[in-house]
């Protein structure tokens, strides 16, 4: 695996590869990888011939009083798990390689970046989309693979490649999970051993959730407020918990068949986000 830090050696190696034919899977990440990033590596080796992974934690999508600073950051062990993996190309690229001192450019994707975390975390889906522009510019990947456990991030992500008409295929990854239902996460290593137990019941919820939508018993609203309840007696802060349209996350009405059932809570001092995806 080369292990790349400017923009311009990762063009030249990226250039060889194009002359050669090769297509070109981009898995971006902040690092701290788990078995969720691994399964990214994973899809993104069977479906092109060159895999190009990032580690870059972007301070621009980190708000005042955000974790930026203590972000878990753990480079020999990502490198030696992507490495393993058979990844070609690590772009580890500094702070200043990524944005110039006097940047005035943002992506901002309208209506979709304000809404559920864009309105807990404002200006946090400008800095994902700003820097993912960025990363596909760079990298000009053909294919570019994101989890589903950030559903409106990818969201975010496909509306601005639509609207800009950036050539890359997106694909979306299913989420992977513990035994106990938690969404793999780099934030879960904030949790202690106690809050870890109690983590399982976000994915509880949105189970509960998925189980009375189907038997269509209860309104939506009744089944968000059913689950708000259920979260905060089991300790969360619950930051929002919605069912929504899929194709656009706005709410779901009675006539609308593909469905995201979205949470947020803070568990202490730990944010966790989960989804739920269900055809009717
Ligand atoms: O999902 C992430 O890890 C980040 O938001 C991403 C897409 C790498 C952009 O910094």
């Amino acid at each position: 695996m080369h292990i790349i830090n400017t923009v311009s050696d990762l063009r030249t190696v990226i250039r060889a590869w194009r002359i050669a034919g090769q297509s070109v899977a981009f898995v971006p990440t902040m690092g701290n990888l788990h078995a969720g990033h691994l399964a990214l590596v994973n899809e993104a080796k069977k479906i092109a011939d060159r895999v190009v992974v990032s580690i870059f934690v972007n301070p621009t999508q980190f708000g005042i009083g955000e974790d930026f600073e203590s972000y878990p950051r753990t480079e020999h062990e990502d490198q030696a798990k992507l490495n393993a993996a058979g990844v070609d190309v690590l772009f580890q690229p500094t702070v200043s390689d990524v944005y110039e001192p006097d940047a005035r450019t943002v992506v901002s994707v309208a209506g979709l970046s304000q809404c559920y975390c864009g309105a807990s975390r404002p200006g946090h889906f400008d800095g994902v989309a700003t820097v993912v522009c960025k990363l596909f510019n760079m990298v000009q990947p053909d294919i570019a693979l994101f989890g589903l456990k950030d559903f409106q991030q990818l969201a975010v992500i496909r509306t601005m490649v639509r609207d800009l008409n950036i050539p890359v295929e997106i694909v979306g990854v299913e989420t992977v999970r513990e035994a106990s239902g938690l969404a793999m996460s780099s934030r879960n290593g904030y949790l202690t051993v106690e809050e870890k137990i109690v983590a399982a019941k976000l994915y509880q919820s949105l189970c509960i959730a998925r189980e009375a939508v189907l038997i269509g018993q209860q309104s939506y609203q009744e089944i968000e407020i059913t689950a708000l309840a259920f979260l905060q007696e089991s300790g969360f802060l619950p930051d929002y918990f919605s069912v929504c349209r899929a194709s656009d996350l706005k709410k779901a009405g009675a006539e609308d068949k593909e469905l995201v059932l979205l949470v947020a809570a803070r568990l202490g001092n730990t944010r966790l986000i989960d989804n739920i995806y269900l055809s009717r």
